[in-house]
């Protein structure tokens, strides 16, 4: 892995600067407790891979030991096809953002963009050319001296930016980047996350537990459960081919119904709820099994007038109405032991239901995915 000189100073603006980075079968014990199991991943030079899952499923110690910062108990790390699980933090030459920003809070923005290069022994009049232009690229050029505790909570993640990339490195990680700013500036910063990471070409590894944010910004999604690797793909397939309801549940909204199976055919399944509710949708993961979940998104339960001759429709009531802007959220009792979770867009022709009024609602065997019991919720990844 050729080091980047910095007499050259090559200029930031550089594409392609990325390389592949390869997570294989890694395994990390403390004592007797698994944080991560068997858990292999490849991403691709350029790339933005987001991993996304609840609190403790093992997405900090991935992104430890691929920086370095964990020693794994089993399995390797491969940056462009070489291991470097044998080189420490600072050899990797891979730019982290912690997940607390850990600006030196006594040094100055420059000061603090500069320290990875003078740590790599830059020569100072280079230092000063590169955190100039770095500090422009995050579109701070006049803030060189200005304290961390003088910028808004957006610039300090915009310095702390700066200093990760500003000795080019070809990969990138963010723990958490943007989990300490509010609504609005958390969605500014994800565009401008996603901009600079293009810009640079940079493999980028980043850490969240938003859906939204990991749906928005990232090219793959990697999801993590009980320090298991659940699932990797595009947003949209995570969304459409869940393969877990863990995946189906963690990605969007669905309805889980947990049935007994009644009938099995080639490409479907029908299960029979406690309610005596009968419901079918596509097989997924399929083997043979008493038990067995129907996954179903709420806007793809039709309502009303919308439901057609469908392969699943039944008569309920409406037991709560929520409003959501663009969209309106309906809950639906469809027995004594079922109710159903819709989600209908909000069109102004469309007549609203209210709370206790009766209606029909139904959805395409295709549009709900059945796992067996193997894969349902409290169960699932072991
Ligand atoms: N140094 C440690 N000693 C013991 N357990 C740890 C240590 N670091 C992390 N863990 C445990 O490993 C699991 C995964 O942690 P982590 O990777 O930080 O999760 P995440 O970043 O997904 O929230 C958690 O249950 C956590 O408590
Ligand atoms: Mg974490």
């Amino acid at each position: 892995m050729p080091e980047i000189g910095f007499s050259s100073c090559p200029s930031l603006e550089t594409r392609g600067l990325g390389k592949s980075v390869e997570v294989r079968l890694a395994s990390k014990l403390y004592g007797n407790f698994v944080a991560l199991k068997d858990v292999s991943l490849v991403v691709n030079p350029g790339e933005f891979l987001t991993l996304l899952g609840p609190s403790g499923s093992g997405k900090t110690t991935t992104m430890m030991a691929i920086a370095g910062f964990t020693d794994l108990s089993s399995g390797a790390i491969l940056i462009d096809e070489t291991r470097i699980d044998h080189l420490p933090p600072n050899r990797r030459n891979i730019g982290v953002v912690f997940q607390h920003l850990a600006l030196f809070p006594h040094m100055s923005v420059a000061d603090n963009v500069a320290f990875p290069l003078r740590m790599r022994g830059g020569r100072e009049e280079e230092v000063r050319v590169r955190v100039q232009r770095v500090l422009e690229l995050v579109e701070l050029p006049t803030f060189g001296e200005r304290l961390p505790s003088q910028l808004s909570g957006g610039q300090q993640q915009r310095v702390a930016f700066a200093r990760a990339v500003v000795f080019d490195p070809p990969v990138l990680l963010l723990d958490e980047p943007l989990g300490a700013l509010d609504r609005k500036l958390r969605e500014s910063m994800q565009a401008e996350l996603k901009r600079l990471q293009r810009q640079l070409g940079i493999t980028t590894i980043m850490i969240t537990h938003d859906q939204e944010e990991a749906l928005k910004i990232s090219d793959r999604i990697a999801v993590m459960s009980s320090g298991q690797l659940e699932q990797i793909g595009s947003p949209e397939e995570l969304y459409q081919h869940p393969a877990t309801p863990f995946v189906a549940d963690f990605i969007g909204d669905s309805n889980h119904i947990v049935g007994t199976v009644s009938t099995v055919a080639e490409d479907t399944c029908t299960i029979v709820t406690a309610g005596a509710i009968k419901c079918t949708g596509k097989k997924r993961h399929w083997h043979d099994a008493n038990v067995a979940t129907l996954v179903l998104r709420p806007e793809r339960v039709l309502v009303g007038r919308e439901v057609g001759d469908v392969a699943n429709r039944f008569n309920g009531v409406i037991e709560s109405v929520t409003y959501a802007g663009d969209s309106i959220k309906y809950v639906v009792r469809i027995s004594r032991e079922d109710t159903l979770v819709a989600s209908t867009r909000n069109v102004e022709h469309q007549p609203r239901l209210g709370v206790g009024e009766s209606t029909v609602v139904g959805w395409r065997a295709d549009d709900a995915i059945v796992f067996t019991a193997a894969n349902t919720i409290g169960n699932y990844g072991n």
